[in-house]
């Protein structure tokens, strides 16, 4: 069968509220780079499927990540993204922990209980976990080893560090009016680059691009340049410098890290996607590029120019991802339509959907 998901799993809040539960909640999610928990203090808060979380970095330099709900009534502690001075003081009746979640103080204990033990009610915790300067944080404080549940992916994404590159442009945000598994889908479908992407995506060599299952759910996916060993016209187009040090990484490749993260290599950048559900028909998603660092000039000149020539062509502007977008959007009209159905498939280009769709039933099962 080429389509196992129902198509009320697209649109359906039922459904939805089950994977964030059964999925989102069971699994490690994306919390950031290092790079946002430089100094003691910084922290992110995140929500994995039903529980908000938050990351934080102690005054011993030690990242940890802890349940966002207050011991006393509940309140996030942490909201949003920032820096504390000292400890984490809940806004509502100001209960105090420590950076490491310890609770330090309760004002007018004796009111609220002259015997309550401290020890006891520290911020519940979390896990969290690195790879290649991205952080990762899970609800349960003691899951399987992030290096465990990556597998082989970590050794096929390219070698890249990206601690060493730096973000040259601000993280790019779209809103999108689709489920997010349309989104995770469309990026999973190697069959629409030649057509859709036929302006934006230059220099690639479809026909040979490589796929590989990875880990027990994660996937990869490889095409090479055209031109084996040469940039292609769409990396020549961003004006940035090659970050592979060897041309045998040149291409473009991405790293599935299931469920909803990710990561993109080319010949010049090395990038984060994050496909946030925001509902059972919308999703955000969050794109973050490094490339090496002091480029941002050289790289506004570079996209000046290949404006212009684009326009003397008569070409459309560079433009991959609203590219996308404008397909998911269409194809969620269409999944909502009595009539939908997913007829026969370029197995090659699009096996990798019908992973994603097992692995999501492996965690959401239908119901009988
Ligand atoms: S809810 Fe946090 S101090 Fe009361
Ligand atoms: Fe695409």
């Amino acid at each position: 069968m080429t389509q196992v998901l129902p198509p009320a799993t697209y649109f359906e809040p039922g459904w939805f509220d089950r994977e964030q539960l059964e999925l989102f909640g069971r699994t490690w999610r994306y919390a950031g780079a290092t790079g946002d928990f430089e100094k003691p203090g910084s922290y992110r808060s995140v929500q994995v499927g039903r529980h908000p979380l938050v990351v934080v970095r102690g005054h011993d330099g030690e990242l940890r990540a802890f349940h966002n709900v207050c011991r006393h009534r509940g309140t996030a502690v942490l909201p949003g993204d920032g820096k504390v001075t000292k400890h984490i003081v809940c806004p509502y009746h100001n209960w105090t922990y420590g950076l490491d979640g310890c609770l330090l103080a309760v004002p007018q204990r004796r009111e609220v209980d002259p015997d309550l033990d401290r020890a006891k009610l520290g911020l519940h915790p979390a896990a969290v976990a690195l790879w290649r300067g991205l952080v990762f944080v899970h609800p349960d404080p003691d899951p399987e080893p992030l290096a465990d549940w990556l597998g082989d992916l970590t050794e096929r994404v390219a070698p890249y560090d990206p601690e060493r590159l730096a973000e040259i442009v601000p993280a790019q945000r779209y809103d999108l009016r689709c489920n997010w598994k349309v989104f995770m889908e469309n990026a999973l479908d190697n069959y629409h680059l030649g057509y859709v992407h036929k302006d934006s995506l230059i220099g690639y060599d479809h026909k040979r691009q490589e796929q590989h299952p990875c880990g027990r759910r994660h996937w990869f996916f490889y095409e090479p340049p055209l031109k084996p060993g040469r940039l292609t016209p769409t990396d020549l187009e961003t004006g940035l410098k090659p970050v592979a040090e060897e041309p045998r990484w040149y291409g473009s490749a991405f790293g599935l890290v299931f469920p909803n993260l990710f990561v993109l290599t080319s010949a010049v950048g090395w990038s984060s996607i994050e496909v946030l559900p925001t509902g059972p028909e919308t999703t955000t998603i969050e794109i973050r590029v490094r490339a090496l660092p002091g480029q941002t000039t050289r790289m506004a000149l570079g996209l000046i120019k290949a404006t212009a020539k684009r326009v003397l062509r008569r070409q459309p502007a560079l433009d991959l991802i609203q590219e996308d977008v404008y397909c998911c959007e269409a194809v969620q009209v269409g999944i909502r339509s009595p009539r939908f159905s997913v007829g026969p498939i370029a197995y090659r280009y699009e096996r990798g959907i019908q992973a994603f769709q097992r692995n999501v039933l492996d965690y959401v099962p239908l119901e009988a």
